[in-house]
């Protein structure tokens, strides 16, 4: 076994030495995570699916859920004040569904992606709520009985906003106060009674004091939430990484899975990918760095058991929001080398470093 181990893996999956390995090499990565009763998945959009069969190969060998990127974000399906179009996120869902996949709905309330009309709707209460109620009910109720979760409210946190209560500042806030959180997850129940429902939220992951206020005000939200009875199931750890980043401390990350946990929530990883902002441009020793990012953030999480759930913010280089991103693209310009497959789509380091962590997970 030493020898083998020393050997490494992709050695011995060339060298054809190590059956199991290889196995799992064919097997895709929802395969390995369902063995441990891990949901597996990923984002995608319809202009990826329609663009590259090697994206709807990859997505169909290794995710077992779908995540539409766009498509069920307010700009991407609400081009007016009165109207909605749903051809983009109808395609998603048959195209996950038609392959069997589970599908995520994200977000039916954040302060991004927000279409240019919205900056003229009402301000009041009375019309934030109208606005709520009706986007909520419409949207969560066209697909009830088909998500398997959604993304009530993302990311509602900001400690930065300065309220004690650490919520951020967002027009859904000013209209109507802290319980805009409350009212969403009411409307979402009551049109889709059995999709799990989420409170999604990034930078929650490392042992900063900007992510511990982070975490105390998520948390101090969710015993609120719990206490006055609001449907709220999950927290979604969003888990944007930088390869880069200092202050990963694992037992800081167990520590509040398991305060979750406490409270009656399952945990899911929502968003997971690692830019590699702040590496030098060397690309296997960057390759290596997002691979060791992987292994560490999951084998912390996953050795939690209410960790249920697993959706990468993209599977290949080919198509990543990150080198648009200000916080997630590199400085030299260079494309950022963040998830499981390169921009030819072959497996990367990462992609092994998931399968790893699922291999090496507890069973659910
Ligand atoms: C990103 C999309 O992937 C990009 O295409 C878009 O330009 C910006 O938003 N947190 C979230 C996701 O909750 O919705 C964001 O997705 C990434 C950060």
């Amino acid at each position: 076994m030493r020898g083998k181990a020393r050997l490494g893996r992709r050695g011995l999956l060339a060298a054809g030495l190590c059956p199991v390995l290889a196995r799992a090499d064919e097997l895709g990565l929802a395969t390995l995570a369902q063995a441990r009763g891990i949901v597996f998945g990923t984002t995608l959009t319809r202009g990826q699916v329609e663009e590259s069969g090697e994206m709807r190969r990859i997505a169909a060998a290794d995710a077992a859920m779908i995540v539409p990127g766009l498509e069920l974000k307010w700009a991407g399906h609400r081009p007016s004040p009165e109207g909605f179009d749903f051809q983009d996120a109808d395609f998603m869902l048959r195209f996950a569904e038609e392959r069997g996949q589970a599908v995520r709905g994200h977000a039916l309330v954040w302060h991004e992606a927000l279409p240019p009309w919205f900056a003229r709707a009402p301000r009041d209460a009375a019309g934030m709520r109208a606005l709520l109620e009706r986007h909520i009910r419409t949207v969560a109720g066209r697909y009830a009985g088909r998500m398997q979760s959604w993304d009530v409210v993302n990311e509602p946190v900001e400690p930065w906003d300065r309220r004690a209560d650490g919520l951020r500042d967002t027009p859904f806030l000013r209209a109507l106060g802290p319980g805009y959180i409350d009212l969403a997850f009411h409307l979402a129940r009551e049109a889709d009674p059995a999709a799990r429902l989420v409170l999604n939220e990034y930078g929650l992951e490392l042992a900063t004091p900007e992510q511990e206020a982070r975490r105390v005000a998520v948390l101090a939200l969710l015993r609120g939430m719990v206490r006055r009875g609001v449907p709220v199931q999950a927290l979604g750890i969003q888990a944007h990484l930088g390869a880069a980043a200092r202050g990963f401390e694992p037992s800081v990350l167990r520590d509040f899975i398991r305060a979750v946990a406490g409270l009656g929530l399952e945990v899911y990883v929502t968003e997971l990918d690692v830019t590699d902002r702040g590496l030098p441009p060397d690309v296997a020793a960057r390759d290596a760095a997002v691979a060791r990012s992987y292994r560490a953030f999951l084998d912390a999480a996953l050795a939690e058991p209410a960790l249920r759930l697993v959706t990468l913010w993209g599977i290949s280089d080919r198509y990543t929001w990150m080198n648009d991103s200000r916080f997630a693209r590199r400085e030299d310009g260079l494309p950022v080398r963040a998830h499981p497959y390169d921009d030819s789509f072959g497996r990367k380091p990462a992609w092994y470093a998931i399968a790893e962590a699922f291999r090496a997970a507890p069973m659910r």
